[in-house]
């Protein structure tokens, strides 16, 4: 196999990245047994993501049921997300062999962190279902959906965990770090800051192993690998899919409100865009996803803006982030 002449010209590096990680020291016992505790009173979603404002005939209690039913189901989705990650990140250990001990030392490291960021997520999970007042169901089982993505080619698996941290990042600095026009729930919010702090890291990671993989693939593998990307966003888009109508079973469940076949609708339309673009659009138009996949694939570059474009939100449409870490 003759490799590709791959452009490295990141600024990241492997030390740097884990003497940042270092820095950043919570534990997951600090946000969960702490006096703090989820207020169900207030909403955990910021409007951008949650979209129940979008919804004509739900009352002010339903939107906070919904936005507090996607506020539980962003963490799971993460979650799930995460447990692709640990074993992606312990085959790349496995690819680099001897040759690095600096990189095999960051990437334990991060593996570590998502195995933290996985506990702290199910033990709100079991926080929220002791006190939302009735069963919430969630994609799943999460092993079986997390052995289907890591079918996928490597170079797919890795753009995909490489849009997904900058997306959260994203999320974070966007729309709840300094968001004074939502009262939103401060457990839900610390929860959120504590996994962003590790994220600008995970990214810096992230985009050095797919470099590494792409490095390593001829033009094939790497149009392969890129088809194959393009192919689990849509899987991830069926599995959001599912999960809205779980979601809008979860509301009618909670509220006790049997929703019109054409209400059911209108919540499903809504939801359905929210999620692609909470999901998908959002990390897809991350300038920094964008410039790592321009040099793998400066070809399907307009491919991937059109996906992007099909999962928007039409109010969204057209934002970038260039958000980092940074507190
Ligand atoms: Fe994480
Ligand atoms: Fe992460």
């Amino acid at each position: 196999m003759t490799a590709i002449i791959f452009p490295q010209t990141t600024t990241y590096s492997y030390q740097q990245a884990h003497k940042s990680a270092l820095k950043v020291n919570w534990r997951v016992e600090d946000i969960l047994n702490g006096d703090r505790r989820i207020d169900f009173t207030k909403r955990f979603m910021p409007e951008t993501l949650a979209r129940v404002n979008d919804i004509p005939f739900l009352s002010s209690y339903e939107k906070l049921k919904l936005n507090q039913i996607r506020g539980n189901s962003y963490l799971h989705i993460f979650s799930l997300v995460e447990e692709c990650i640990v074993p992606t990140v312990i085959d790349h250990i496995h690819h680099l062999g001897s040759s690095d001990w600096v990189a095999v030392q960051a990437l334990l490291h991060f593996a570590e962190e998502e195995g933290k960021h996985i506990r702290l997520f199910r033990g709100f999970a079991e926080e929220f279902e002791c006190g939302f007042g009735s069963r919430c169901e969630t994609i799943g089982p999460v092993q079986e959906i997390a052995d289907l993505v890591l079918q996928h080619h490597p170079l797919s698996v890795i753009l995909m965990i490489l849009y997904v941290e900058w997306m959260t990042q994203r999320h974070y600095l966007e729309s709840v770090r300094d968001n004074y026009l939502e009262t939103l729930d401060v457990q839900f919010c610390s929860l959120l800051r504590h996994h962003w702090l590790e994220e600008a890291q995970h990214t810096a990671l992230d985009t050095l192993m797919v470099e590494k993989v792409a490095a390593d693939l001829d033009a094939a593998g790497i149009a392969a690998g890129v088809e194959d990307f393009f192919r689990l966003i849509e899987f991830l888009n069926q599995g959001l899919m599912t999960q809205v109508q779980l979601d809008i079973e979860s509301l009618t469940h909670a509220t006790g409100h049997a929703y019109t076949e054409a209400e059911r609708q209108t919540i499903q339309a809504v939801q359905e865009r929210a999620y692609r673009w909470t999901f998908i659009g959002s990390g897809l138009v991350h300038s920094h996803f964008v410039k790592t996949f321009s040099k793998i694939s400066p070809t399907n570059c307009d491919r991937l803006m059109a996906i992007a474009r099909a999962h928007s939100y039409a109010a969204n449409w057209g934002s970038t982030a260039d958000g980092e870490n940074g507190e």
